[in-house]
């Protein structure tokens, strides 16, 4: 019997994605995967800490799982992605079941490490880790990521990322096109290329020189990026967005607030006029583009005023869907010392009142849509027991669900918006 590995993922594409190649890693050395952890010799939780909440699940799921070491004392439960690099050693005494440590870095020493029966911890800054190739068991046939840059340099003053996935490198631009060739080889029609400041991204070429390299790449339909930080948001890019028939019309731009004050203490290094001079632009050359935010609701200083800024910002650009936060203090990051916190209650409140604006501007835009064709990549079954109920995303990311008997997975198929919801689109194949 092989072994079985358990891979609990937790936070965002980025640590999807790292388990997608800590699969691979593991399929290479001989396990197969399982769905329950009651089942597995090797349990590993890929974590996140952007958030306390985040990283509380993650603890709670540690302690839940405590028996199956007792029952079983020769399984092995490691702990990757960001709390491990942020807590190191100290998860092993809050958690002494864990035996291996290891920071985002250092997955590739993931295949050696499994084979230790001794405690490991490995949290080394990695610099080659842009020029280290890992077998990918990727989750998805249709759509794929797509590493090109790992870390983060901007050290914004609430965020934990350059503490833990330090700083950035670019993934050379051949590699990066290999990948995707072998991808578009196999069937994949999008890829969706990650980095945490994509507009950053620089080896022998930039990031919209990147973009017109995967462009041309036979088989390959569409091309997605996240994320973009306005500050780098360039001329370049939108020329690219708006030139390159494969790159869709959307871009995931995080505000974070709409107070200039805020934006200097949160170390943005943008004011709210450079953004919405961004957003104008987008939309100006790309009218159909669909934009996307992050804010942060509650953070340190932030008054009645900036957090009236932010609402107004709402308004003003009208954004397609918006990820909102309440902000929560991360240990070693500048905005967890400052003066000026918000009690819990405010910030709930204002987070409740951005949320409840939004919902109604997010219906209001998909409402636009009804009665318009949608170019959709149909990506299967809604659910495997709902055959010919489909579901897919419009080149501006909407999900959209529409009935249609042929299997059409992989497709691009056009569908007629009928009925438009908060969160997806109801339509009929054309
Ligand atoms: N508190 C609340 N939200 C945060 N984010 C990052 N760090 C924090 C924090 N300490 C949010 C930002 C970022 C998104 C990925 O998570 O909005 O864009
Ligand atoms: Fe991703 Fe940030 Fe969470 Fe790390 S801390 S997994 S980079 S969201």
């Amino acid at each position: 019997m092989p072994d079985k590995v358990y891979i609990h993922t937790f936070g965002c594409q980025m640590n999807v994605h790292d388990s997608e190649k800590i699969a691979g890693i593991l399929k290479a050395e001989g396990y197969v995967e399982t769905e329950s952890p009651q089942n597995a010799s090797l349990i590993i939780f890929n974590t996140c800490c952007i958030r306390q909440k985040a990283e509380q699940k993650f603890f709670s799921e540690l302690g839940r799982i405590k028996p199956l070491k007792k029952r079983n004392p020769s399984l092995k439960i490691a702990v990757t992605g960001c709390i491990a690099q942020q807590e190191g050693s100290r998860i092993l005494k809050r958690a002494p079941h864990v035996d291996y440590v290891i920071g985002p870095q250092n997955i590739n020493l993931l295949k050696n490490i499994i084979k230790s029966s001794s405690v490991q911890i490995a949290l080394e800054d990695n610099p080659l880790l842009a020029d280290i190739e890992l077998p990918v068991e990727r989750t998805d046939n249709v759509k794929a990521w797509v590493n090109i840059m790992y870390g983060c340099n901007n050290f914004c003053s609430y965020c934990v990322v350059p503490y833990t996935r330090g700083r950035e490198k670019s993934r050379a631009s051949d590699s990066i096109i290999s990948e995707i060739r072998k991808l578009a080889e196999t069937g994949y029609k999008e890829v969706t290329l990650l980095g945490q400041n994509v507009n950053s991204y620089k080896s022998n070429t930039d990031f919209p020189g990147l973009l017109k390299a995967v462009n041309e790449i036979d088989g390959i339909e569409r091309v997605r990026f996240v994320t973009s930080n306005p500050k780098d948001l360039s001329e370049e890019l939108i020329h690219a967005i708006r030139g390159f028939e494969k790159v869709c019309e959307h871009i995931h731009l995080p505000l974070q607030s709409g107070s200039t004050k805020i934006l200097r203490l949160m170390n943005r290094k943008y004011t709210y006029e450079d953004y919405i001079k961004k957003v104008g632009q987008l939309k100006r050359e790309i009218p159909c583009i669909a934009i996307t935010s992050d804010i942060i609701a509650g953070f340190p200083k932030e008054t009645d005023k900036d957090h009236l800024l932010t609402i107004n910002a709402l308004r003003e650009i009208e954004f397609d869907g918006i990820f909102a936060f309440k902000f929560s203090p991360r240990p070693g990051t500048k905005a967890a010392e400052m003066d000026g916190m918000v009690t819990e209650d405010i910030k709930l409140e204002r987070l409740s009142e951005i949320l409840a604006l939004q919902d109604k501007i997010t219906l209001k835009k998909n409402k636009a849509l009804e009665g318009t064709i949608q170019e959709v990549l149909s990506e299967g079954d809604i659910k495997a027991d709902l055959p010919g109920k489909m579901t897919g995303r419009t080149r501006t990311n909407k999900i959209t669900n529409f009935v249609c008997n042929n299997s059409n997975t992989g497709r691009l198929v056009n569908v007629k918006i009928i009925k438009a919801q908060k969160h997806s689109l109801e339509g009929e194949l054309v």
